[in-house]
């Protein structure tokens, strides 16, 4: 039976794809370029029907839910770019493809959420996420929710975004927010694995599932722990996040691809630690140390 992967060509979606063509499962890919999916699954590419649709066009939906056991949906965007929204994409980008799913009678359904995402919060990129999660608990068929902490791995965006930026600042580095905010660093390989172990797993259903790594870390320690990687000489300075605001925001408009967002600040404000961590409760993992992280 198919299972139909959203945001396939994403850096979740290429580590989810790979977990469910190895249990031998049939993967429909969901993308917008399918070319550019072929170039960077490589020869997986063969073993699975890759499809094009975009979650804003509800019409572009309905074909690829023909045959379709369970939805795996993973689209969002964390930065506004090109003018798509949270408010699209994220929730009502979510809606239609729960309304796809239910009129194809799709019969399971697994949301990729966030820790952190709340439909009451003034933040309005998990705002957004806590919106569709809402939607999902109330419309889709057997779902599930994953929430999980900051991903961690190869080509992750998050960490590989800081040390990003630490490369091209050499001397002197902001000790963000004084460092302070707390995560709870997960490996993608991690939340891969949880996320395929859930389509033969009924005793998820109906739940959000937070995932976290081993550790808890505050954004000082993930600075230094990148710095050992990156290497060279680096005076950390704390920085409170009201004066890196004005800097972002002017980067964000005068760099396409800044790797550091006003809305991505804000994250900064929520604790995004995982007190019930299902990786270790529910499916009986060991989760990655954040140590063996790779950054590119
Ligand atoms: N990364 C993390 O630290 C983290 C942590 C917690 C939760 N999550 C959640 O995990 C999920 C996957 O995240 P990720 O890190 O893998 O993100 P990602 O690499 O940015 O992947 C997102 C995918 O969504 C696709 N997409 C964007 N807009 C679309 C649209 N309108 N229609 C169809 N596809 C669209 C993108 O396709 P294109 O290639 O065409 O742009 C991309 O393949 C998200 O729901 C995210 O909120 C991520």
């Amino acid at each position: 039976m198919t299972i139909l992967v959203t945001g396939a060509n994403g850096y979740l979606g290429n580590l989810i794809v790979k977990e469910l063509v190895a249990k031998g499962k049939t993967v429909r890919a969901m993308v917008r370029d399918a070319e550019k999916t072929r170039i960077r699954l490589g020869a997986l590419s063969d073993k699975i029907e890759i499809v094009s649709g975009d979650v804003t066009n509800r019409e572009s939906l309905k074909p690829l839910m023909q045959g379709v056991e369970t939805v795996i949906h993973l689209v969002a965007i964390a930065i506004e770019k090109g003018g798509a929204t949270y408010e699209e994409v994220n929730y009502q980008g979510t809606v239609n493809v729960v309304d796809a799913a239910n009129d194809a009678g799709v019969g399971r359904f697994i949301n990729m959420s966030q820790n952190g995402a709340n439909s009451s919060l003034p933040y309005r990129f998990l705002k957004s996420k806590g919106r569709a999660q809402e939607y999902v608990r109330d419309h889709a068929k057997n779902w599930t929710a994953l929430r999980p902490s900051a991903i961690f791995g190869p080509q992750d965006e998050f960490f590989n975004s800081i040390a990003r930026l630490m490369k091209i600042t050499p001397l002197i580095f902001p000790l963000i927010g004084g460092g302070k905010a707390e995560f709870q660093p997960v490996s993608g390989f991690d939340v891969a694995e949880a996320t395929v172990r859930c389509v033969d797993d009924p005793t998820t259903i109906g739940k959000e599932l937070a995932l976290g790594g081993p550790e808890v870390l505050n954004l000082g320690e993930i600075e230094h722990r990148i710095h050992k990687v990156v290497g060279g000489p680096r005076l950390f300075v704390p920085t409170p996040v009201a004066v890196l605001r004005p800097a972002v925001w002017v980067m964000e408009r005068v760099l396409p691809g800044t790797p550091v967002t006003s809305s991505l600040l804000e994250l900064l404000a929520v604790p995004n630690t995982v007190a019930d961590n299902a990786l270790v409760n529910h499916f009986k993992m060991t989760p990655k140390l954040f140590k063996n992280a790779t950054i590119n």
